[in-house]
């Protein structure tokens, strides 16, 4: 059976890309085919996943015809250009390197290959991804509606224009991280007061995935969802008046400036 998806560098995102495609039946694991960079990944993952998995991009890139790039940011350029032949109109190049515009992607295939550049979070790992993707210049409709359906196997998936590629960094690439600090919190007011600790963490935790769950259902601006909430002269907005006095607000949307400068300062060294 020819290879429908390829994926080079199957580390934690593209291993997980490949558990969601099997899971969605966007592929079978015959239309599969995988490569790593060491024999011991290599033969560790094919007695894994029983998908045939090779430390030989070459052979993944002539086989496949939708080809997922996964290795590391510094590695791609190397990558790119051991396999940059076998590369053409005919096939998709979608690439998961943060930082790496799709300028350079283009620049180190040949004229007319479609490139899709991508910023997936790690919550793809169950299924909860955010990716956003960007098309180049040369992804027909059908391409691109083909590599959203794949990082949707893994969560949710939107295309945005390059240029928001950082704050899309910045929000829901770095965000696991500041949630996570926002739950701690949480379970620690609660055992401040006196809680079990797995159980202010369950309290905090689920609280965050049902509020997130509600926002992504109604569709509704979560001020209003906040109102809702917010009974006049009630307990909430005691609570949300330590919020405010804390700066909380400020603080998130200066978390996510910072870290898209920071992202839009790495790839300027980088070039
Ligand atoms: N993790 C995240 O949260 C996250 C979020 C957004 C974007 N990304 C991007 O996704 C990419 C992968 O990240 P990751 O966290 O999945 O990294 P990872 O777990 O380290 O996986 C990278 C894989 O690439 C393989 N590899 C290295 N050099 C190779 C080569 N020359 N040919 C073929 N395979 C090669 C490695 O194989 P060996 O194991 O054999 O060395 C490894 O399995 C990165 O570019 C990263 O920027 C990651």
């Amino acid at each position: 059976m020819a290879a429908k998806i390829g994926v080079i560098g199957a580390g934690k995102i593209g291993e997980a890309l490949v558990e969601g495609v099997l899971a969605k039946g966007l592929a079978q694991s015959g239309e599969l085919i995988l490569s790593v960079r060491s024999e011991q990944h290599r033969s560790a993952l094919e007695a894994r996943r029983g998908i045939r998995t090779f430390c030989d991009n070459r052979i993944v890139v002539a086989e496949a015809d939708t080809i997922i790039l996964a290795v590391k940011p510094k590695d791609v350029v190397d990558v790119l250009d051991g396999i940059a032949d076998l590369l053409g109109p005919s096939k998709l190049l979608i690439s998961t390197a943060a930082g790496v515009p799709l300028e350079l992607l283009e620049a180190k295939v040949p004229a007319g290959t479609p490139v899709v550049r991508t910023m997936p979070n790690m919550a793809v790992a169950i299924g909860q991804g955010m990716t956003a993707l960007a098309p180049g210049r040369h992804v027909p409709p059908e391409r691109l509606a083909w590599a959203t359906e794949i990082f949707r196997a893994c969560g949710r998936a939107i295309v945005v224009a390059e240029e928001h590629m950082d704050a899309v960094t910045g929000l829901s690439g770095s965000g696991p991280a500041y949630v996570y600090i926002i739950i701690e919190s949480l379970a620690d007011g609660g055992v401040k007061l006196g809680l079990p600790r797995d159980v202010a963490t369950e309290l905090a935790a689920q609280t965050v995935l049902g509020a997130a769950a509600n926002v992504l259902a109604t569709g509704e601006h979560p001020a209003k969802l906040k109102d809702q909430v917010t009974t006049p002269a009630g307990v909430t907005i005691d609570g949300i008046l330590e919020l405010e006095e804390g700066r909380l607000r400020v603080t998130l949307i200066k978390a996510v400036v910072k870290a898209a400068e920071r992202a839009r300062a790495l790839l300027h060294k980088a070039r």
